[in-house]
């Protein structure tokens, strides 16, 4: 009967130890998703502008690692230097703009665009109306210092 009782516990202690590990183990896991989910979230929610060197006015939200990615930013030089085919960086509105992919499909011929590479192109591009800003977005890669 004693032997019973102390295989009993033991299997009681057993138990009630796996259950307490299985919480452990699945608390920790469930704060490692959050932690997650708020770094992609910062990563992919911020608006690009406020997340920029110098100009962030949501510091206060800014997670303490670091987590945002921060918006380059190059002279009118820098953006100068591609100035061709090869490497064709182009500025609208102060943002830069790499359209090295849209030369030689662009409708109005290789010669045009090639005006507005390595130089603001506002003018020359807003004169434009088929243009749409928008359509460049996924080939901005900063902004004007
Ligand atoms: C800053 C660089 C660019 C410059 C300087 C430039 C210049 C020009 C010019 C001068 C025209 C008018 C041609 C004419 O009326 O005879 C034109 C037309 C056009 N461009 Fe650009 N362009 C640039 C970038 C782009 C890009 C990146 C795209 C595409 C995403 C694009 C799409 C077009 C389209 C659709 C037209 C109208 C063509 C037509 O009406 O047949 N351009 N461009």
């Amino acid at each position: 009967m004693r032997k019973r009782e102390i295989i009993m516990w033991t299997i009681n202690i057993a138990l009630v130890g796996a259950i307490i590990l299985f919480f452990v183990i699945n608390s920790n896991s469930s704060q490692y998703t959050s932690k997650m989910t708020i770094k992609s979230q910062a990563t992919t929610s911020l608006p690009v502008k406020s997340a920029s060197v110098g100009t962030n006015t949501n510091a206060n939200i800014v997670p303490k690692n670091n987590t945002i990615s921060t918006t380059p930013s190059y002279t009118l030089a820098e953006v100068s230097q591609h100035n061709n085919e090869t490497s064709c960086w182009t500025i609208i509105d102060g943002k830069i703009y790499d359209i090295t992919s849209y030369i030689y499909s662009h409708p109005a011929g290789v010669n045009k665009i090639l005006q507005g590479c390595g130089v603001d192109a506002t003018k020359m591009y807003g004169r434009v109306g088929a243009h749409d800003v928008a359509r460049l977005a996924n080939t901005f890669v900063g902004n004007l210092k």
